[in-house]
């Protein structure tokens, strides 16, 4: 029964890892481990028959089949989409070692293998994500049918995968048969009311399918006979569109019915022409909105037909009076055009609509996932502030709306009013929303109980003040929704610390309250802007949190769409701030977020994309260099650094903003190397290792004196000097210590802003300083992460100090109490204290590192993560002085994981000792971990503290 490789057989993976695999195949646990004493690799054999399930031989099934990361994707307009597959099992150390992958245009010829248009036949690969499709052309709205079966270590077929599908998007421009329209009535220049299309149309032959192409200038909702249009809000959301304007795609054959139909839709201003930016500016990309419609239908018989928008419409306005994305939305029931969207409605005065021409910007099919309506929240508790204000606490920060129920008298005008906090006599507070009024007017139309719901705003909020409800307000008469993309929820985090759990708590809403379609810095107040440094610092973070691939790939189109001539990137993506730009830190999102995206996700393709983007911005620090220093140029540096009011002694922790430049120069240009490196482009690869030299040379000339100290002494200073190898080796170690000393200096707090913070924690714990990331972390007193989470926050706040213990606020005119930035501590707690990560050698987590790292006085903490392979684990705790490590590993994935270990002999697999073997009882582990090397599976270990 026991599976015994031969022990000389696991000697060979000294020299490399194929024999590794072998002892892999042969036995079901194999450990390898990793003697830094002795330097060579030993495995072991758990001789557990509890662990082995030789003859067991179960079946892997193939589930959870995604192209281009979605299940079951429509409006494709990518000609090699990308398959991606997981293998599920109960078996250890599963790895796909061929696949075989087939399409068809008809579901049953598929399930037959006959009529396929596209067969791979069995490749021998372990790739079983981002297979590109490499068959004939994909043609326009057509769907697709496929499946894929895989041949483990042992050689053995799975089955054949239950099939999936893909749709194919309007792929030429040609495939566009409607036209832009307009509403052809005189606007009202002020309040600007949605504009309502309609056009009704008859059916008379039985449909296959019917499938709406949609987009707008401006926002739009979509009716077809009276039913929305799909569950997506704020659609088609915010690009760079005079460059690109997404469309969605919808399968509405079941709003569709045999003779008569209507199908229309309202628009609302939206980022397209509302307000935008905090200047005042409004019509940025045009001063009318448009739609443009398509719904294409296959009827039975074959043929085809489509109904467009075209000059055949008609125009109105309806109860939308105004909506603005930052002041709110304005709905008069009273004007409410009853009945619109269904057939049999008088149009007679409605007004023809006009055609606008053609929009310059590409049209693309949507690629990440829409808004959408996602938690609900009922009233905590319903109030009246001592200044009378009727006001509803939902408990917690969150972006999106409030859907009021109300029944009263005709006129009767309620306004919902947004804020994030209270002031400090508990009034209600907007003072941090600026100019943006945040505000829902309804007026009842009377009678009936009447529903409000806004469309084309949304709000960040936890409080709302509401005036003119006629009657008692009764909590189940409101309801506050989130909505943010429909990003996948993948990881958490959770210890045995109350205070960090909410802390990721608050990471995640400030997460979900800014992937609004963009990576906004704020959700309140009139910004709401796509701040490039607040995108890349939060990046890793956020991948760990949701699935960022789709969501991430879209906005860096959007870098890249509005990138400046000369290599220069704006503030702001999509960037409505005009041509200024070039911050350190902040346009180096553009090198920063495409290489997290490939750790995170494995995804080749979004480097591929940026690469000419990232090395734009590269050439443009090196152009404004000058003997390689770069110092020009504005920049926003360490953006809210610690800085005490009363700053007699010099206390406030100002790094020199040129000083960070090259930092992240030095950065940029290593991220670029690596990217060229993956890429094959070994002549970029060779060219900017020499000019990173010359970079770091220019550093040290300038910046760092004989004896190693640095010209800014700040934290920041030293964790971007340490945290981009700066410094040479020998000038490491004495830099970490006065980081450490710093850090002590402030009586352990932190001083660092945007830029430094990202990268204190992973600093201190690379140089030995694991302890101090603790302190950091656990510290509860201004400024730090726990700061803000005692003074009852429950979203990340833009400030260090958004509400001051005394109660007192920050400036008003900048303070935020949902800006993500200083949410990225996440990738602390994600990557080293429950200790999950990904080896640059296999992103995405195909080859994951599991190091867990215990302290803070905690005595549990764990992460999951759902990865494109399965679910990745690690969770250890400290019960009667030992020390629990479980750790799963999806199928297709090895790990390297690293046991805290007591020193000799005392660790165990699912209660096996792993004594047996001599080497472990010489002690072969090193900074008190055992180093074993893992196949798929749930592993229990546990050992000894010593
Ligand atoms: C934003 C930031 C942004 C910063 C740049 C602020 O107004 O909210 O998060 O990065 O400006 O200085």
């Amino acid at each position: 029964m026991l599976a015994f490789a031969n022990f000389s057989d696991c000697l060979d993976g000294i020299v490399g890892e194929p024999p590794y695999f072998r002892c892999l195949f042969q036995a079901n646990f194999v450990f390898t481990v990793n003697s830094f004493v002795a330097m060579k690799k030993i495995c072991f054999l758990l001789m557990s028959l509890q662990l082995i399930h030789v003859g067991v031989k179960a079946q892997i099934k193939i589930e959870n089949l995604l192209v281009e990361h979605l299940q079951g994707p429509i409006g494709i307009d990518i000609q090699e989409p990308r398959f991606s597959w997981q293998l599920t099992t109960e078996k250890r150390n599963t790895l796909q070692t061929a696949y075989e992958i087939r399409v068809s245009l008809n579901l049953s010829s598929l399930k037959h293998g006959s009529n396929l248009i596209w067969s791979t036949g069995k490749i021998n690969s372990d790739s079983s994500v981002h297979v590109p499709y490499r068959g004939g052309a994909l043609e326009s709205g057509k769907k697709y049918f496929w499946q894929v079966r895989v041949w483990d270590e042992t050689n053995r077929p799975s089955v054949w995968s239950e099939p999936s599908f893909w749709q194919m998007g309007l792929l030429q421009a040609s495939d566009w048969k409607a036209s832009w329209i307009q509403a052809g009535y005189t606007e009202d220049s002020v309040l600007r009311p949605s504009p309502v299309f309609r056009k009704p149309f008859m059916l008379h032959k039985k449909i296959r399918s019917a499938i709406a192409y949609i987009t707008a200038r401006g926002l739009y909702e979509a009716m077809i006979n009276g039913q929305r249009v799909g569950d997506a809000y704020l659609t088609p959301g915010w690009t760079s569109y005079k460059n690109r304007l997404p469309y969605e795609t919808f399968d509405v054959t079941a709003l569709l019915r045999d003779g008569a139909n209507v199908v229309g839709a309202t628009l609302g201003s939206g980022w397209y022409r509302g307000y935008i930016g905090f200047s005042g500016q409004k019509n940025f990309y045009g001063k009318n909105l448009s739609l443009l419609m398509q719904i294409d239908l296959n009827y039975e018989d074959g043929s085809v037909e489509s109904i467009v928008t075209d000059n055949t419409w008609k125009s109105s306005t309806g109860e939308i009076k105004g909506s603005e994305i930052y002041n709110g939305e304005f709905i008069d029931a009273r004007d409410e055009k009853k009945g619109w969207a269904l057939p049999g409605y008088n149009d007679s005065d409605w007004y023809p609509v006009t055609l606008p021409g053609p929009s310059p910007a590409k049209l693309i099919a949507a690629y990440n996932e829409p808004i959408k309506k996602q938690e609900t929240f009922k009233p905590l508790r319903v109030f009246s502030s001592p200044k009378g204000e009727k006001l509803i606490d939902f408990g917690q920060n969150l972006v999106g709306w409030v859907i009021v129920k109300v029944k009263g008298k005709p006129g009767d005008r309620i306004t919902i009013s947004h804020a994030e906090v209270l002031d400090k006599s508990g009034n209600f507070y907007t003072d941090n929303l600026r100019a943006a009024k945040a505000q829902d007017t309804y007026i009842l139309k009377g009678g009936e109980e009447e529903i409000f719901e806004p469309h084309f705003t949304f709000h960040g909020f936890q409080f709302i003040k509401v005036e003119g409800y006629p009657g008692e307000l009764k909590p189940e008469n409101f309801t506050a929704v989130a909505l943010y993309s429909d990003m996948k929820k993948t990881g958490n985090f959770t210890s045995s610390n109350a205070l960090i759990n909410q802390l990721q708590h608050n990471i995640q809403w400030g997460q979900r309250g800014n992937f609004l379609d963009v990576p906004t810095d704020c959700p309140q107040r009139d910004e709401r802007l796509g701040w490039t440094g607040d995108a890349q610092v939060f990046s890793r973070t956020a991948s760990f949190n949701m699935g960022v691939n789709n969501f991430f790939a879209k906005w860096l189109g959007d870098v890249e769409a509005d990138q400046l001539g000369n290599g220069s990137l704006p503030f702001v993506i999509p960037n409505v701030l005009g041509s200024f730009g070039g911050s350190t830190g902040w346009a180096d999102a553009t090198t920063i977020i495409p290489w997290n995206m490939w750790l995170a996700y494995g995804d080749r393709r979004i480097l591929e994309h940026q690469y000419k983007s990232m090395k734009a911005w590269v050439d443009y620090m090196q152009k404004s260099s000058k003997d390689d220093l770069w110092n020009t140029g504005f920049h926003f540096g360490d953006w809210l650094f610690y800085s005490p009011a009363d700053d007699n002694d010099g206390r406030a922790a100002v790094t020199n903003k040129y000083l960070i430049a090259q930092c992240f120069y030095a950065h940029s240009t290593q991220i670029l190397i690596d990217a060229a490196n993956v890429l094959g482009k070994s002549d970029d690869a060779t060219y900017y290792g020499l000019l990173l030299k010359k970079i770091k040379e220019a550093f040290l000339k300038e910046y760092m004196t004989p004896n190693g100290a640095l010209v800014s002494g700040t934290q920041t200073a030293y964790v971007l000097a340490l945290g981009f190898d700066m410094l040479p080796e020998a000038f490491r170690s004495q830099a970490a210590v006065r980081l450490a000393e710093n850090v002590k200096s402030y009586n352990n707090h932190l001083t660092t802003g945007f830029l430094g913070t990202p990268y204190l924690c992973q600093v201190l714990t690379r140089f030995g300083y694991l302890d101090l990331a603790f302190k950091l972390l656990l510290q509860d007193t201004y400024p730090s992460w726990l700061y803000p989470v005692k003074m009852g926050a429950t979203t990340i706040w833009e400030r260090w100090d958004g509400i001051k213990p005394d109660s007192t606020f920050e400036t008003p005119s900048m303070n935020s109490y949902n800006h993500y930035s200083y949410g990225a501590i996440g990738d602390w707690m994600y990557r080293v204290v429950a200790g999950i990560d990904t080896y640059a050698d296999g992103p995405g987590y195909k080859h994951v590192q599991i190091m867990p790292h215990m302290g803070g006085g905690l005595t549990m903490a764990g992460a999951e993560l759902q990865t494109y392979y399965g679910k990745l684990s690690s969770a250890w705790k400290i019960e009667n002085n030992k020390v629990f490590l479980d750790v799963e590993i999806p199928a297709n994935v090895t790990g390297t994981v690293f046991i805290p270990d007591a020193g000799a002999g005392l660790v165990s697999e699912s209660g096996n000792q792993l004594t047996t073997n001599q080497a472990i009882q010489s002690g072969i582990s090193k900074d008190g971990y055992l180093e074993v090397k893992l196949g798929s599976g749930v592993y229990h270990f546990a050992t000894v503290t010593k």
